[in-house]
């Protein structure tokens, strides 16, 4: 594997069936009282974010936390990148630190790709413009392996042949692309469901296929994952109206008939209630939106651990 996570394109089958299965190992300790592991004890991990973020930067910073690794959250609000400090700078102040890892949220894209080259430590991809969230994929696909397997068949699996839908604004999205590399590269059959305005014009060269039809896609699929519409990044009309864009491409409870029983819900957050999901869908059982925050702290522990070579798990009891 290795030494940063920058796209999902960096992992190939057999990583990321080691991160996710070494993630259901991290998933049994989480339901224990105690959950701490001593394994990045000594370790500093640098949670770097110039964009706003929740869950991302929450889950990882419990995530490291969990492997006894100290943390030093770095948000640009209140720093010196607010006074115009670039990021080769703060690059070479987190060096001069001794960061392990950078787990680096930026608006450029590229920008942790950039950092890897300017820093000795591991570098994180947590979002960087509308490129690539690698570990937002991976939390993804334990998700789908977990519900549509069950947590006894999980371990090993890939996802093939499963039928994944990601629905919306993949132009602006980089959940869809790193989703798209990682669920076909574990044998998923993906599908983009959007309004043309919404894909990039390279989705041709993409491992997966596009319909403007959504309706005509519930039905085939196993997994439909809902984007949000990214008003902040949007320079121009990309759809008539909010309603207009409801009423094609939203999830609503009647739409919700079409899909087959055993088919789940995802949303990476934050929704967009009303707009690209209704809240009754958002709050079924179907949805695996909470699951998903929760999955996104085990695999990220996995991620760390297994970028930074962490000691040993100790064994673990079913
Ligand atoms: C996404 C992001 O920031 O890329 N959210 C997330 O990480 N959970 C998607 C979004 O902002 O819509």
């Amino acid at each position: 594997m290795n030494r940063h996570l920058i796209s999902a394109a960096d992992l190939s089958r057999d990583d990321s069936l080691l991160i996710l299965d070494t993630a259901e190992e991290l998933a049994s300790i989480a339901d224990r009282p105690i959950k701490k592991l001593p394994t990045l004890r000594g370790r500093t991990v640098v949670n770097l974010f110039f964009e706003d973020s929740t869950r991302t930067r929450i889950s990882f910073e419990a995530a490291a936390k969990r492997l006894s690794a100290d943390v030093i959250n770095f948000s640009a609000k209140g720093s010196s990148v607010a006074k115009g400090e670039s990021l080769k700078d703060t690059a070479l102040t987190l060096e001069a630190m001794g960061a392990d890892a950078v787990v680096i949220r930026h608006g450029a894209s590229g920008a942790a790709h950039r950092l890897a080259r300017w820093v000795r430590g591991t570098v994180v991809n947590a979002g960087d413009g509308t490129h690539e969230h690698p570990t937002q994929a991976l939390l993804d696909a334990f998700t789908i392996r977990r519900r549509l397997l069950g947590i006894e068949r999980a371990r090993g699996q890939g996802l093939d042949g499963m039928r994944v839908t990601i629905v919306g604004d993949v132009l602006h999205s980089r959940v869809a692309r790193s989703n798209v590399l990682l669920l076909s590269t574990l044998g998923a059959h993906v599908t983009l469901a959007a309004p043309p305005t919404l894909l990039p014009l390279a989705v041709g060269s993409w491992p997966c296929g596009v319909s403007y039809d959504l309706d005509s896609e519930l039905p085939k699929s196993d997994a439909v994952m809902m984007l949000r519409v990214q008003q902040e990044r949007m320079t121009a009309a990309y759809f008539p109206s909010v309603r207009e864009y409801s009423r094609r491409y939203g999830l609503d409870a009647t739409r919700m008939t079409r899909l087959p029983d055993h088919a789940i819900v995802m949303h990476p957050g934050p929704m967009n209630r009303g707009v690209e999901i209704a809240a009754e869908v958002a709050d079924s059982p179907r949805s695996t939106i909470v699951e998903q925050v929760a999955n996104g702290v085990t695999v990220r522990m996995a991620v760390l651990y297994l970028l930074l070579g962490g000691a040993e798990l100790p064994a673990v009891t079913q």
